[in-house]
């Protein structure tokens, strides 16, 4: 192994900086040359890359976004894209890639791995929302963005005794939503893989309304509701004064927290090591605390599962 190349793809995750100076830092270490390429699938196709050295990823731990740039690409998703940029890499000398990103960026790296390009899938997505690791980059930071969110959000929602809805990122998981939910201490928390009723919530606010609540907060994952249809639907069903508020892509920014530095950290260098040993096609994840290495196969076909717990002790606190 004597060059390898790193990406990043898909939706940028705070913590993909920390996981890109790991990768090349770790890399020079072993006496690896390192190249940079520059807008995901699609800079690669177009043969962006750019030479990394220790100064490139400088200053850059605490930063959230991606320095390598990030994009989607429709064009790598076809076959003919996806030989082209295995001749690019093929060309540049490139022995190995690393791809940090999402579900979909993994299935892109299983591609190239499938082509013969030695690969190694690093998952970083705020939605955390990938098979057989505990967590992804980028998912404690969003979680903690929300959390403070909520905190100001809750501060006027008891000035006007108000209902709030918040709607929080996640595409089809509810990750976001629970672990920020229980931690804000919302009263209700909407998620896709939990079915929930209308009727019981609105009965409860009434109930705890009654009994002197100043407010309540309902935390909506995207997969599971829009934000505002979801309010005026409450605010319909127990006449109680509702508002929504739609999070946004303040989620996927800020510096990231020191558990995804960590993460990062630790999944760059493992990623480069399993490269040197001769690994491909397996993605790097932590399973109660330790690193692991899952094959592609079994990663985009598995499920990543929903803390039930957590939702039960959520539902539990709210009371
Ligand atoms: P994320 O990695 O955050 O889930 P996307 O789903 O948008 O983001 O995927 C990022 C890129 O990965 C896509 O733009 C595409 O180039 C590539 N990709 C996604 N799915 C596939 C697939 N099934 N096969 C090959 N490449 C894919
Ligand atoms: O996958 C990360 C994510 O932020 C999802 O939570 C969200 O549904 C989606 O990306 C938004 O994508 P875009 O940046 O294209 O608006």
């Amino acid at each position: 192994m004597k060059r390898l190349a790193v990406l990043t793809s898909g939706g940028d995750a705070p913590g993909m900086n920390a996981a890109i100076r790991a990768v090349v830092r770790s890399a020079i270490f072993h006496d690896v040359d390192v190249l940079g390429i520059m807008y995901g699938y699609q800079g690669l196709i177009e043969e962006q890359f750019r030479p990394m050295n220790l100064r490139s990823v400088g200053d850059i731990i605490h930063r959230g976004g991606t320095v390598l740039q990030t994009a989607r690409s429709t064009q790598f998703k076809t076959e003919e894209g996806q030989a082209r940029a295995k001749d690019i890499l093929k060309k540049r000398g490139v022995d190995g890639l690393i791809v940090i990103g999402g579900d979909g960026s993994l299935r892109g790296a299983e591609r190239l791995h499938k082509l013969g390009i030695p690969t190694i899938g690093i998952p970083a997505t705020i939605d955390n929302d990938i098979a057989h690791t505990d967590f992804t980059i980028g998912f404690d930071t969003a979680v903690n963005t929300v959390v403070e969110a909520i905190d100001r959000i809750r501060d006027t929602a008891t000035s006007h005794e108000r209902t709030f809805v918040i709607e929080v990122m996640g595409r089809s998981a509810g990750d976001i939503a629970l672990w920020a939910g229980l931690a804000a201490g919302a009263e209700w928390i909407i998620i896709p893989e939990i079915p929930y009723d209308m009727e019981n919530i609105a009965e409860h606010l009434i109930r705890t309304k009654k009994r002197g609540k100043k407010h309540s907060i309902i935390v909506v994952a995207e997969g599971a509701a829009r934000g505002v249809q979801f309010a005026e639907h409450i605010q319909a069903l127990t006449g109680l004064e509702t508002r929504a508020s739609v999070l946004g892509h303040i989620q996927r920014g800020g510096s990231p927290t020191m558990f995804d530095r960590v993460l990062a950290s630790r999944f760059g260098a493992r990623a480069v090591e399993l490269l040197l040993g001769g690994a491909s096609g397996q993605m790097v994840g932590t399973q109660n605390g330790d690193l692991v290495a899952v094959p592609f196969e079994e990663t985009l076909n598995g499920t990543h599962h929903v803390h039930h717990d957590l939702s039960e002790l959520a539902q539990m606190l709210s009371i």
